[in-house]
């Protein structure tokens, strides 16, 4: 059965189906999938059923995984667990618990893993447990606004260098590292303009880790930042995916932003497994 791409909005991300990503796929399948991630962005499978270990299998077809590291009950494994659940009793976790609290972080508009001085590929998001209401996670593209930037924008952007900082990022939401946790996660460097290897195309690393402009005062960076974090998210410009059970969604983090939105963490249950492939080269 041949894989059908249906566009989601005028701007980025398709629905994808006629693949069963659980079992073995083809080379030419996965040709397919991944030239549709490079064309769209953002590709939603529906009715994905997934083990941790058919998501690895999977995920690997795109390159290395990361390891996730401290702070997410995730860490040491390919998996950040996006949930919660205490990853050892399957219980909720209270929303005072220091877990939670770094949780609130996802909901700021960021990519994967700019932080790292080799930053991530994409990432492949399963919905294993999802609560009744809530819980949407929305998408927006720096490689749509990099097309919306004026001719003279995209020359200035050309020289920038942003600095990504995750110690940062966490302190948007007031999530505050030890020295000895902070000391895991220096700050990396990567040119603002990001292009896709495979197809030319022009993007914006921005998010919540970028949080200044390498030569810039702080203030001229964060609103220059923020303005086109701001840009980028226009209500127009989003999609907004509310989970189905079993869906898998993989997107592109050279060119897309995303954030978790509310839901009833007391009295509902959420775990997504995330899987992050990194982009094995420095940007710049
Ligand atoms: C993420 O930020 O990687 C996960 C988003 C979500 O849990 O909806």
């Amino acid at each position: 059965m041949a894989i059908s791409i249906k566009p989601l909005t005028p701007h980025f991300g398709a629905e994808l189906t006629g693949v069963d990503i659980s079992n073995h796929i083809t080379n030419i399948q996965f040709g397919e999938i991944r030239e549709a991630f490079d064309e769209y962005s953002v590709l939603v499978l529906p009715d994905q059923p997934l083990t941790d270990e058919q998501q690895i299998i999977f995920s690997q077809r795109f390159g290395i995984l990361e390891s996730t590291r401290a702070l997410n009950p995730g860490s040491g494994t390919p998996f950040a667990r996006q949930s919660n659940l205490d990853i050892k009793t399957g219980e909720t976790i209270p929303l005072s618990d220091r877990r939670m609290f770094y949780q609130k972080a996802n909901m700021l508009w960021h990519s994967d893993s700019t932080f790292k001085s080799v930053p991530s590929l994409c990432s492949v998001l399963s919905a294993r447990e999802i609560p009744p209401v809530g819980g949407a996670t929305e998408f927006a593209s720096t490689r749509v606004l990099y097309g919306r930037l004026s001719e003279n924008e995209q020359n200035k952007f050309a020289d920038l260098v942003i600095e990504h900082d995750f110690v940062y990022s966490r302190g948007i939401v007031g999530f505050t590292l030890s020295e000895d946790e902070a000391a895991k996660f220096p700050a990396a460097h990567h040119d603002l303009v990001r292009k896709n290897k495979n197809n030319g195309r022009r993007s914006l690393m921005i998010g919540a880790h970028a949080k200044t402009v390498v030569g810039w005062s702080k203030d001229q960076g964060r609103t220059f930042l923020e303005n086109l974090v701001l840009r980028a998210t226009a209500p127009n410009l989003i999609y907004r995916h509310e989970w189905r059970e079993n869906d898998v969604v993989i997107w592109d983090n050279q060119a897309i932003l995303h954030r978790a939105t509310p839901y009833d963490t007391t009295n509902h249950r959420r775990l997504m497994q995330r899987t992050t492939i990194s982009s094995s080269m420095p940007t710049n």
